[in-house]
């Protein structure tokens, strides 16, 4: 009987894997192995006998189930550190995509030039300030001296909405919000979206951008708009600009002007860009109407000021030689790209 189960043990402890060990597992523990043979003529056994024997498998069982499960757990121990060590990953090695993918998203052109002239007016003591694009007629019209009946309304076409409301026409009613809430002495600008009932071709669109600036004080100028404004323009072109002021009409300036530019592809001689004028017209501009500070809350002989009309979508087209508006809200990934 010791023979057998010295034997049966023997076998277990040879085992080389989980698949020798589970063989053997059925051939010493299974319903035909080693416990079942010394099982089998008990019956015939005297009692005494019987009990010696009982006592024998009892004891070989454990021997070999303990075998069995020690073997069982080192072999899977085994399994699993072996399949750790294949499924090993780096993670400090930089993914293949990160490598291979299109570059992260870029500054659409006209938020670059916005940001851009953000930062040259905040460093000259001026706020930034943000206007709701959904306006009311007061802010949009009235308030900037355009009232319902002058002509100046049919130069910007307007989507009305329902309840007298409007999607602003320009970022000038921002002028009259700052004015309302910050009161003088002010410096603003108001970078937006503005909207136009227009029919849409290469140079117009029913969206743009514009900016609109304000200057509040006691002793305002036009030779403090000249400066500011050669200031901003050099700033954007990157090199000294020339500028020259042009009579011009918008109700809540007096005077208003239409400020031009030296052509920087001439300089001045004459060429396709400028119409051979030698200049291009650039922004509106002026000093701001004694009535519009009036209808805000600020008095005229106090006060006075400076304002202007940047349109920033145009000054993108111009800045980089694009020559048809509607790319610029096409959402065109082979023209955003290059920017
Ligand atoms: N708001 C005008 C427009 O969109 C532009 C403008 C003109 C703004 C003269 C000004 C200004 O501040 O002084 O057509």
């Amino acid at each position: 009987m010791q023979d057998l189960l010295d034997s049966a043990l023997a076998r277990i402890e040879a085992s080389q894997n989980l698949a020798d060990l589970e063989a053997v597992r059925v051939e010493v523990l299974g319903r035909k192995g080693v416990l079942a043979q010394l099982s089998k003529d008990m019956g015939k056994l005297s009692g005494e006998e019987r009990a010696a024997r009982g006592k024998f498998i009892n004891q070989a069982k454990q021997t070999l189930e303990g075998a069995y499960d020690a073997l069982k757990t080192k072999f899977e121990e085994a399994a699993l550190a072996a399949r750790l060590d294949a499924e090993w990953l780096d993670l400090t090695v930089p993914p293949a995509a990160a490598i291979t993918s299109p570059a992260p998203g870029k500054l659409h052109p006209v938020t670059q030039i916005q940001w851009e002239i953000e930062d040259l007016f905040r460093s000259m003591g001026f706020t930034v300030l943000d206007g709701p694009e959904v306006e009311t007629e007061h802010h949009n019209f009235d308030a900037l001296n355009i009232p319902a009946d002058h002509p100046a309304r049919d130069m910007q076409d307007t989507f009305w909405l329902e309840g007298g409301w409007l999607l602003r026409t320009h970022t000038s009613p921002v002028q009259v919000r700052g004015m309302e809430t910050l009161g003088p002495p002010l410096r603003m600008i108001a970078p937006g979206r503005v909207f136009r009932n227009e029919s849409v071709d290469a140079s117009h669109e029913h969206t743009f951008y514009q900016l609109e600036g304000m200057m509040i004080g006691r002793e305002v100028s036009v030779g403090n708009l000249i400066y500011f404004m050669k200031t901003l323009l050099s700033s954007i072109f990157k090199r000294d600009v020339t500028v020259r002021l042009r009579p011009g009409f918008f109700p809540f300036v007096e005077p208003g002007f239409e400020l031009d530019i030296q052509c920087l592809i001439c300089g001045g001689s004459g060429c396709p860009v400028c119409k051979h004028s030698g200049w291009v017209e650039l922004l509106p501009c002026g000093l701001v109407n004694p009535h519009v500070l009036r209808m805000s809350g600020i008095d005229p002989a106090e006060w006075n000021g400076f304002a202007f009309g940047l349109g920033l979508t145009r000054l993108v087209m111009m800045r980089y030689a694009i020559d048809d508006i509607r790319w610029l809200q096409s959402g065109d990934l082979r023209f955003l790209e290059q920017f």
